[in-house]
């Protein structure tokens, strides 16, 4: 997503300036290319040393350090951005640019910028919430900044409050959401994509269950594939893993919650990728006590629904996503489940081999469809496969 793009990265003088030095790390590492400039405050809590070096770029300070005759630098750097980001904002600075004020290279370079700006105040609580702060925010979001809300916690003064620099992941998504938003030309715009990951648990007691070793990662990289593609998703989960804040989550533990989720959502969708590893059965009798041990135990169990094949029946415009986990005769398992479950494709998976599959960080999968041949996705990267498989339903979409 941020692949060679150019970021104008400002900085200004609040306590929360050395945490910007990860979040711009993190910008670079997705593949940003990041040029900074900091307001002289700034300078005081973090050296500009420390962000050209990370950044292998100058960092601006000063205004009137005019040293190439060709560019007037603020200028420059404003024209030279795709997108700006401001993190930390300070009280002072998101005054100076509600107010179009232009006395230092931050301020002058952001009066100057065309891109999109992100914001991200950072401050004292009580001054967050005064009103001249808050009337400051509220005219630069009417103006189109985009004005990321603070986070609530420790800070610095010793007590807890809202103000604080959210953590660079939670920032980093925000920025995805901001930029998928303002595209108008993701191939998944307008579509509504349902997805399903990790191991149903099914209770035997308060404190035991039947699960399986699905780690939900397979559909949590699907869901966040679709999403950067333009795509509105729904998460219906049973996993831990950390979701994007772009995407609805639904979280669920047993295959009856799973399969009520999918049933309330599925007449709106456009498609549904059935990536969790649902339990076939569950206790019969699910005891409300623990259950004390005894030499010997027999648990009797039920089948439970088949979401995949109830959605096959009730499938009208929707596209069906299904995965086939197995150990062996693979191909003719994946077939027999394309045909029965009125499936527009099934993901097959090997879940035999330790270096692929379940709990692992890769997959390999043969991807098969009613008209077309077999696509094998070779070994790699769970999130790679992710985006190999939504590139496959945005052809099929047309
Ligand atoms: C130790 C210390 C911490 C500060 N932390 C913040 C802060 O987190 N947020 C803020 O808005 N101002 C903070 N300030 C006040 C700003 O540094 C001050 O308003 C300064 O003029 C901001 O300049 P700038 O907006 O040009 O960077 C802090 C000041 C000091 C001395």
């Amino acid at each position: 997503m941020f692949n060679q793009m150019k970021i104008a990265f400002y900085v200004t003088g609040g306590i929360a300036s050395y945490k910007s030095v990860s979040l711009m790390r993190e910008l670079i590492k997705a593949g940003a290319e990041v040029k900074v400039a900091m307001t002289p405050s700034a300078t005081k809590f973090v050296s500009p040393l420390t962000f050209q070096v990370l950044s292998k770029q100058t960092v601006h300070v000063d205004t009137f350090s005019e040293n190439d005759p060709k560019f007037v630098q603020h200028i420059h750097f404003a024209d030279w951005a795709d997108f700006s980001i401001v993190a930390p904002a300070t009280a002072n600075t998101l005054a100076k640019l509600a107010n179009g004020i232009a006395d230092n290279f931050v301020t002058s370079a952001l009066l100057a910028t065309t891109t999109p700006v992100f914001i991200v105040p950072a401050m004292n609580e009580h001054m967050y919430e005064h009103p001249a702060t808050q009337t400051n925010i509220q005219i630069l979001k009417d103006r189109g900044a985009y004005i990321m809300e603070p986070a609530t916690g420790f800070l610095a003064e010793g007590y807890s409050g809202r103000g604080r620099f959210p953590d660079s992941t939670i920032i980093l998504d925000e920025i995805e959401g901001l930029i998928i938003n303002q595209s108008d030309s993701l191939p998944l715009q307008g579509k509504q994509i349902l997805v399903t990951a990790g191991g149903t648990k099914e209770r035997i007691d308060p404190v035991r269950y039947i699960s399986n070793d699905s780690s939900g990662r397979m559909g949590h990289a699907i869901a966040e594939a679709a999403m950067k593609k333009g795509a509105e998703v729904i998460l219906i989960t049973a996993s831990e893993l950390a979701v994007h804040s772009q995407i609805k989550q639904i979280k669920v533990e047993s295959a009856q919650e799973m399969y009520e989720a999918v049933d309330a959502n599925f007449e709106n969708i456009n498609v549904l990728i059935m990536a969790a590893a649902v339990s076939d059965y569950t206790p019969v009798k699910q005891e409300n006590h623990k259950m004390k041990k005894k030499d010997e135990l027999s648990i009797e169990l039920k089948k439970t629904k088949d979401i995949l094949k109830e959605m096959g029946q009730k499938k009208a415009h929707q596209l069906l996503v299904g995965f086939a986990a197995e150990t062996d005769n693979i191909e003719e398992y994946a077939l027999k489940k394309l045909k029965e479950k009125n499936v527009d494709f099934i993901v097959a998976n090997d879940v035999s081999r330790r270096d692929r599959g379940f709990n692992s960080n890769d997959n390999e999968v043969i991807i098969y469809s009613k008209q077309d041949d077999p696509v094998l996705i070779s070994l790699s990267d769970k999130s790679r496969i992710a985006e190999r498989i939504i590139e496959l339903i945005i052809e099929q979409l047309g």
